[in-house]
């Protein structure tokens, strides 16, 4: 049976959404988790575009195995060079290159003619395939392109040695049977076609993005560029997890093998979230909270009788396991351990002791722990940046009669650094305000600020996520804390800790 290639670009598409901006270590965590799932393609950035992106895609492609790690490029020898530079340690790095065919970008953004377009595409594809025969080719805005042109273009490039045409709809124009036809009339026009495979990338402008990759499907495609959650460039890139689950749940339809590990979406799903700091809304298909949720009592009642009266999929599928721990503070580590491993995280025994402990903390206040509880300590832990300041100490005095007043101790290398402050705009305020006087940041602007309960109960863990900007740059804060002042000072610490670890490696 055949399958349909994923190529995933949340790293790079996706890293493109407004505010969104990854470390490389973070970058690395996804790679790692994509890689678990099975996904065939990683675009893990584009090399030319920053030091940050090229040292991402470098060590991705330094340290994943098993998945082509691919790198995008304009059609130019510098950012071919680049491209190159970053992924020629990977097992099968792909160069990725891009220019654009519709009469509006070629007249107003590249003030070019379809001639000089050609022959820029041509010449930069042959200079790829002197690295590497993985080459990628995009036509930018395919979807608004002559159908004549596009074809010749496509030809050439094959020609030239790209394996791969990309077939972009970049501003998310196309509609279902428009798309599925365009793929087919390349198909039928492209008299070379048969050495290339053909991918399509969609943008959801129109909210429409996974059907016409299912539409390209159907009519040829066999790799479709996705990111998780659906993120990317405006409304964002066809979601991984709709697109997969629809070839999977409806295999009796579409017919193609689904080769990836779906268990994997839900863990997925929840770090790029998390790392990117753009919450999934609720009715999120696949991985929204109410996705599974049946609130009517002839749902709920049909669901208990038989699961597949009002579900078509089975949330075990996707990795979601809503069960309460029978773990307790009585718990031992051998159990633990044996929970963690089951989740599908791999601990060294460092990381692994250290959320022990804090799971045997976290069980002596709280009487109901969950799956998600566990899971927002494990995340604490494994994706936090690294510790140039640390927290050692909050205390905070807040009340309607009172001025809200913090006192903080911080640890940087050897040095203890203390202060209290006061503010008329509440406890929160007085923490920033005390950490900002010892860490001296300048300009640092809070872009939001968000707490949300993981579980429900006054006990739940309160999962605070912070967003700085500090130089032009986006850096997202996390911790999930039953003290949600506690976990305001430790997710403001970590966006400065990502700002300095940045300011220091660059
Ligand atoms: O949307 C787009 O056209 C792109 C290309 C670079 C593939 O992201
Ligand atoms: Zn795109």
């Amino acid at each position: 049976m055949e399958s349909v290639k994923i190529f995933d670009t949340t790293l790079r598409d996706g890293e493109q959404s407004p505010g969104v901006s990854l470390t490389t270590d973070e970058k690395l965590a996804i790679a790692q988790q994509l890689a678990r799932l099975k996904v065939d393609v990683i675009e893990a950035g584009f090399p030319i575009a920053s030091k940050g992106d090229f040292n991402a895609v470098k060590t991705i492609a330094e340290n994943i195995r098993d998945v082509e790690i691919a790198g995008l490029a304009r059609c130019n020898f510098n950012d071919i060079d680049r491209a190159w530079e970053a992924l020629q340690k990977g097992e099968n790095p792909r160069i990725h290159v891009f220019i654009a065919s519709s009469p509006i970008h070629m007249k107003y953004k590249l003030r070019m003619d379809e001639e000089q377009v050609l022959e820029k595409a041509v010449e930069a594809v042959k200079y790829a395939v002197r690295y590497t025969s993985n080459v990628e080719f995009s036509a930018e805005d395919a979807s608004r392109s002559e159908i004549e042109f596009l074809c010749r273009l496509f030809e050439a490039v094959i020609d030239a040695g790209a394996k791969v045409i990309n077939i972009p709809d970049t501003v998310g124009y196309a509609v279902p049977a428009e798309f599925g036809k365009l793929i087919k009339s390349i198909r039928e026009r492209v008299p070379n076609i048969h050495k290339a495979e053909i991918s399509v990338h969609c943008h959801n402008d129109l909210g429409l993005a996974v059907a016409n990759s299912l539409a390209a499907v159907e009519n040829g495609a066999r790799q479709v560029e996705v990111a998780v959650n659906g993120i990317g460039e405006r409304a964002g890139n066809t979601a991984l997890e709709e697109f997969i689950m629809t070839l999977r749940t409806r295999k009796d339809y579409y017919n193609f093998e689904v080769v990836q590990d779906t268990t994997q979406i839900m863990r997925l799903s929840k770090m790029v979230s998390k790392l990117t700091g753009m919450q999934v809304q609720a009715n999120k298909a696949i991985v929204g909270k109410n996705a599974f949720a049946h609130e009517s009592g002839i749902h709920q009642d049909g669901v208990i009788k038989e699961r597949t009266t009002y579900e078509i999929m089975d949330a075990k599928s996707i990795g979601l396991e809503r069960n309460i721990l029978v773990l307790g503070k009585h718990s031992g580590r051998h159990a633990f351990r044996e929970f963690v491993n089951n989740l599908g995280y791999e601990l060294d025994d460092n990381t692994f002791e250290d959320i022990f402990n804090k799971f045997k903390d976290l069980a002596d206040r709280k009487k109901n722990l969950s799956t998600e509880d566990v899971e927002a300590l494990i995340n604490n832990e494994i994706y936090s940046a690294e510790s140039i300041y640390e927290l050692e100490y909050v205390s905070v005095n807040t009340g309607n009669t009172i001025l809200p007043n913090a006192t903080i101790v911080l640890k940087k290398e050897e040095k203890v650094l203390e202060a209290t402050a006061c503010s008329g705009d509440g406890p929160i305020d007085a923490i920033i305000k005390a950490l900002n006087s010892v860490i001296q940041v300048e300009n640092i602007k809070l872009v939001s600020f968000k707490i949300n309960a993981i579980t429900g109960g006054t006990d739940a863990l309160g999962e605070v996520t912070i967003k700085l900007e500090i130089d032009g740059r986006t850096y997202i804060g996390h911790s999930a804390q039953t003290d949600i002042t506690y976990a305001s000072a430790l997710a403001y610490i970590e966006a400065i800790n990502k700002y300095m670890a940045v300011k220091r490696n660059n």
